[in-house]
């Protein structure tokens, strides 16, 4: 379990002293003025009870990966126990890669950016889990970085916006990396990169697992030859499928 928490409710009766309010108020009007999210303000985002640092140079942690991740991907991972090595492809802030590492005590986890902005980010969140023995960053495209590297468990939530609705995009979003966010015109260039080389990557009997938002029906279009599974993902219908390296092949 994380070793830090929420604020507890006894804190809310307490009074602010008026330089407190005065520093409230501005994190109040940068939020609504400037439509800043607020973890933005705060410097901290919460996934499944984890902290994580962020600030705009990270996608605030959202992903539906994460309970998946806590749950050991039961039942489609054969053996969660004896998973040694896994992957966290577009990792961002470390979030999903911090996750894996709780989730999976034995295994060592890559994990990969382009941004390197990003990185720095992820970087002092594996410093805060005292996990920089575990978790190895790299920067690079997707699998590049990796040389031929080979995991029992890849996972991405990689950008997938298409073009139309990276254009209408509520001003909160703006906020966020652009290379976070879209991924060409039908939101998939970044999965086709996925798809074309992960079974190269997996261990027989190894699970890809991919976020994918809204992107279901266009991915079966464009891949009517594998037969993706869609779990069921809190919140998310239809928002993550898993594939193992036999069914890549
Ligand atoms: C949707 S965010 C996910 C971040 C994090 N895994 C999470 O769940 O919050 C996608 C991340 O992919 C990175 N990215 C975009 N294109 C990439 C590429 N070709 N190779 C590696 N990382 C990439 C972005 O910099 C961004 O940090």
């Amino acid at each position: 379990m994380p070793d830090c928490c929420p604020p507890k409710p006894s804190v809310w009766p307490a009074r602010l002293l008026p330089a407190e309010a005065e520093r409230l108020a501005g994190i109040l009007h940068r939020r609504i003025e400037e439509r800043m999210p607020a973890p933005y303000l705060t410097g901290e985002a919460w996934l499944q009870g984890y902290r994580f640092r962020v600030d705009e140079r990270v996608i605030v942690p959202r992903s539906f990966l994460a309970p998946m991740i806590l749950e050991h991907f039961q039942p489609w991972l054969a053996a969660p126990g004896e998973v040694r090595s896994v992957l966290d492809l577009c990792t961002g802030s470390g979030c999903l890669a911090i996750l894996l590492a709780e989730a999976f005590p034995h295994a060592s986890v890559d994990a990969v950016d382009l941004s390197a902005d990003a990185l720095e980010v992820a970087a002092g969140n594996v410093a805060d889990y005292g996990l920089e023995e575990r978790v190895r960053l790299h920067r690079g495209d997707l699998f590049v970085p990796l040389g031929n590297a080979t995991y029992d468990l890849i996972v991405a939530n990689p950008p997938y916006v298409n073009a139309a609705s990276v254009a209408a995009l509520p001003p909160e979003f703006r906020h966020e990396p652009a290379l976070a966010l879209g991924s060409g015109e039908d939101g998939l260039d970044a999965t086709r990169a996925i798809l074309r080389e992960a079974s190269r990557h997996l261990y027989p009997g190894g699970l890809l697992a991919v976020e994918i938002g809204h992107n279901r029906a266009a991915l079966e279009a464009a891949f009517p030859e594998l037969d993706f599974t869609w779990p069921q993902v809190e919140g998310g219908e239809d928002t993550v499928f898993l594939l193992t390296r036999e069914q890549l092949r």
